[in-house]
């Protein structure tokens, strides 16, 4: 049993509001107290933080760490005016990382995936969703859930909840058969699961998967027991957040394109907003927050890290950009960044600081949660993953 004080302020992500110079007491991995330093049972070991702000850890709610090489020529010719689909209809998107990820020997890119993901808490994460989607045939897609599956909470990664991204985009050998690739991926749904996943995505795009090809996918999953997250219009609005609402997803995500009956649509279902500021940046157009948060929706938050819109692993920064960029406040991007994360991943477990949660805590240099809209990338002090230190 430890009491933790010297605390600043404490932001517990739930209704009862942020404590100033406050205390908490951990029992093994779980908050059993939390109140005032006043207030702060006297008997305990004592440990004093030396001021700072404290956080629960932080959710990265959306994910794609599993490729190898780059694709930073297309991203500088987006710059120059290039458009992501059309780039991807010359060669590159996510078919060029198929191709690089696909010729890395198998060692090599479990490697690249784990240093890669050690990076996670340096920017106050210590759950992160992770896709698989860069293989698109059957073995290497079942390969990379294993590894992530089996890199969760290893030598410095964070703790990790594994998407099957089959349906990520039809693969170059099966070009003009998204119906049939539809049908192959729907059928390795069970041993996705079999092999560590807790859900199913699908790439539900101008593009990419129609809303038919998506339903199938993600009924399929359904069936063997994953819930979906499903990629809604991003590039167009075809339809993937109804989809979501009809299907009844955890989460819907990026929705750069819908409109406030589609916001309504998701939180009416308790689907969760899954908004990914850093590639609707570089997309050039924000989701709608304003109907998002009209309606009720719950908002959760992702670095979106991937080798074709986002490099981000820093959650704090995440956050920063969720306020100057989409428009949140720091508080709600701060909810949305650990209990709507969790919500989102169904981890009933985590996401605030309450007595009977799982001690995930992220201590911050600050004295106050705006300062993650000031820095934009706010380095945590102390990072723990159920009451160990991950930092
Ligand atoms: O979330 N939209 C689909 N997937 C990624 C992009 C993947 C890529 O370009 O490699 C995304 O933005
Ligand atoms: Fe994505």
């Amino acid at each position: 049993v430890t009491t933790y004080v010297g605390i600043d302020r404490l932001f517990p992500s739930s209704p009862s509001g942020p404590i100033d110079d406050a205390a908490l007491v951990v029992e093994g991995e779980t908050i059993t107290w939390v109140g005032t330093r006043a207030d702060a049972p006297a008997d305990d070991d004592r440990v004093d933080l030396g001021g700072g702000l404290l956080t629960a850890g932080l959710v990265d709610a959306h994910t794609h760490p599993v490729y190898a090489g780059h694709r930073f020529a297309e991203i500088a010719a987006r710059t120059a005016g290039a458009t992501y689909s059309e780039l991807a209809a010359a060669g590159g998107g996510i078919n060029a990382t198929v191709r690089s990820t696909r010729a890395a020997a198998a060692g090599e890119l479990r490697a690249a995936v784990a240093e890669r993901l050690a990076a996670w808490p340096a920017g106050g994460a210590t759950t992160v969703e992770v896709k698989t989607g860069y293989h698109l045939e059957r073995d290497g897609e079942l390969a990379a859930v294993q590894t992530l599956h089996e890199l969760s909470g290893t030598g410095g990664v964070p703790e990790l909840r594994v998407t099957f991204l089959g349906a990520h985009a039809v693969p170059p050998e099966r070009a003009g058969d998204a119906d049939g690739y539809v049908d192959e991926v729907a059928s390795w749904m069970s041993a996705a699961a079999a092999a560590g996943a807790h859900s199913c995505d699908v790439f539900c795009d101008e593009g990419y998967f129609t809303v038919e090809q998506s339903r199938r996918v993600v009924v399929a999953g359904a069936a063997a027991g994953l819930r979906a997250r499903i990629h809604a219009d991003e590039l167009a609005r075809t339809g993937g957040s109804r989809l979501a609402a009809d299907v009844g997803a955890a989460s819907a995500d990026h929705l750069l394109c819908i409109d406030a009956g589609d916001a309504q649509a998701l939180a009416a279902a308790g689907v969760t907003a899954v908004l990914c500021p850093v590639t609707a940046l570089g997309m050039g157009r924000v989701p709608p927050v304003g109907a998002l948060r009209a309606a009720g929706a719950t908002i959760a938050l992702g670095t979106d890290h991937n080798p074709g819109t986002s490099g981000l692993t820093d959650m704090s920064a995440v956050i920063g950009l969720a306020v100057t960029a989409l428009g949140l406040s720091v508080a709600d991007a701060l909810v949305a960044a650990t209990a709507g994360g969790a919500r989102s991943l169904g981890l009933g477990d985590r996401g605030t600081i309450a007595p009977g949660r799982r001690a995930d805590l992220v201590l911050w240099d600050a004295d106050h949660e705006g300062a993650f809209a000031w820095a934009l990338g706010l380095p945590p002090r102390r990072v723990w993953r159920a009451g160990h230190p991950l930092l």
